[in-house]
């Protein structure tokens, strides 16, 4: 069989190539191991798919090479992928600022992939392992159990490493090294925290709560929710930390952003000498988290028992929280992959090999993650769309 493009890989970033490349007469055979094409759309944001961020910048992206992104991202704004999205009249809604959801569900943005590639004359075939790719004379032969193409051109579009039980493989990194392209090291990005056992069981009794909160590690820090689980800490807060967080390193948590805890005691005291930390607490956290955290450091006695050095140590416990976690769940509940790819291989312009002529990667695989708030996807779409146009 000959086509003049394959692309491996029929998730977020393969699916956009495959239509942006059949528009423009490419013959494109999409080649994916798994049942069904774009099985993390159809996972992601809780099932209603935050397909793109309208505030992305190419700030929101970690990679060792940040300014590689801007090129794709800037050709490919969220406003064309909201764009394509209406015209496909799909229902979406704005949660926090920017984000975009589906009304309905993430089914909507697959289906709509799938019919442009249909538009565009760009075959989708599933449940097609690919065993081996060579480079031949003026181009690239690809074969599966059942056949043996041709192609002037491959895209890995082949994703990350997160959630292998939804068809994640190294397959990308690994073509990649058979080309002797660098790979970055990888890590679960986006993910929740573990904890050491004395303190997973002292937060036990919280899990299931959600409250606003500021985290810090690896010089960043997000203001967003905590939520408690049985497992450890998640939330937007730890999981946008997460990507910057390294093993061994704290992270530091205030519980009570925006409020100065040191001049709100002090002044309580002034006010009420008989009153306590916990009714303070209770006045701005939820009610088992203020008695939680008064049980853990004993504060049970009046405040006008406390010299000024003791409503600073209650303060700095509130407000510059240390953990130290055990560690993250690892790819088996990511969101992405950080690491990959390395962009100095590739061009920005087209995400083409500098050193293997016809071989793009696209999407996750390459050493670009965004934050959380759709802008993963924003870059499969972006990355996808600049492949795309060069195939
Ligand atoms: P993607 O993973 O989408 O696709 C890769 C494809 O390659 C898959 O179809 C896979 O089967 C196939 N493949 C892998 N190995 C293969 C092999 N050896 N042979 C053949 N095929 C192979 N992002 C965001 O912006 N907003 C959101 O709401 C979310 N939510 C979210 C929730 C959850 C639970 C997860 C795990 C992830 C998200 N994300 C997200 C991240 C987002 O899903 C991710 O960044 C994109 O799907 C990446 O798109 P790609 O096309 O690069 O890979």
């Amino acid at each position: 069989m000959q086509v003049d493009v394959v692309i491996i890989g029929a998730g977020a970033a393969g699916l956009m190539c495959a239509a942006t490349a059949g528009y423009r007469g490419r013959r494109v055979l999409v080649l994916d191991h798994a049942r069904k094409a774009g099985q993390k759309i159809l996972m992601s944001g809780g099932g209603r798919c935050n397909f793109t961020n309208l505030n992305s910048t190419p700030n929101q992206f970690l990679s060792a090479n940040p300014r590689f992104c801007i090129s794709a991202l800037k050709r490919y704004p969220p406003q064309a992928f909201l764009e394509l999205v209406e015209r496909h009249g799909i229902e979406h809604v704005e949660k926090a600022a920017g984000q975009l959801f589906c009304a309905g569900k993430a089914k909507d943005i697959v289906d709509m992939l799938l019919t442009e590639c249909e538009w565009a004359g760009a075959e989708v075939q599933m449940k097609t392992a690919v065993k081996a790719l060579e480079a031949i004379d003026g181009g690239y032969r690809v074969t599966t159990a059942d056949d043996t193409i041709s192609a002037d051109s491959v895209v890995i579009a082949t994703g990350g490493l997160s959630i292998p039980t939804m068809g994640a493989t190294p397959f990308g990194y690994e073509i990649a090294r058979q080309f002797g392209l660098e790979v970055l090291p990888t890590r679960a990005g986006l993910v929740p925290f573990t904890l050491h056992p004395d303190l997973k069981e002292r937060l036990a009794p919280l899990a299931g709560m959600s409250i606003p909160v500021a985290a810090t590690a690896g010089g960043m820090r997000f203001e967003e929710p905590l939520l408690f689980t049985h497992r450890g800490l998640s939330g937007p807060a730890m999981l946008q930390i997460s990507s910057f967080w390294q093993p061994g390193e704290p992270l530091v948590i205030d519980l009570l952003p925006g409020r100065d805890v040191a001049a709100d005691l002090t002044e309580r005291r002034a006010a009420r000498p008989q009153g306590t930390v916990l009714q303070y607490l209770d006045d701005h956290l939820p009610r088992r988290l203020g008695r939680v955290l008064c049980d853990w450091h004993g504060w049970s006695r009046p405040l006008q028992e406390y010299p000024q050095s003791g409503l600073q140590a209650v303060a700095e416990a509130l407000q510059q929280w240390t953990i130290h976690p055990a560690g993250t769940e690892g790819y088996r509940t990511a969101e992405v992959t950080l690491g990959g790819v390395d962009t100095r291989e590739l061009s920005s312009q087209t995400m083409e090999a500098q050193r293997q002529p016809g071989l793009f990667f696209i999407g996750e695989v390459v050493d670009v993650t965004g934050h959380l708030g759709g802008h993963n996807f924003q870059w499969a779409w972006a990355s996808g769309v600049a492949a795309g146009q060069s195939v």
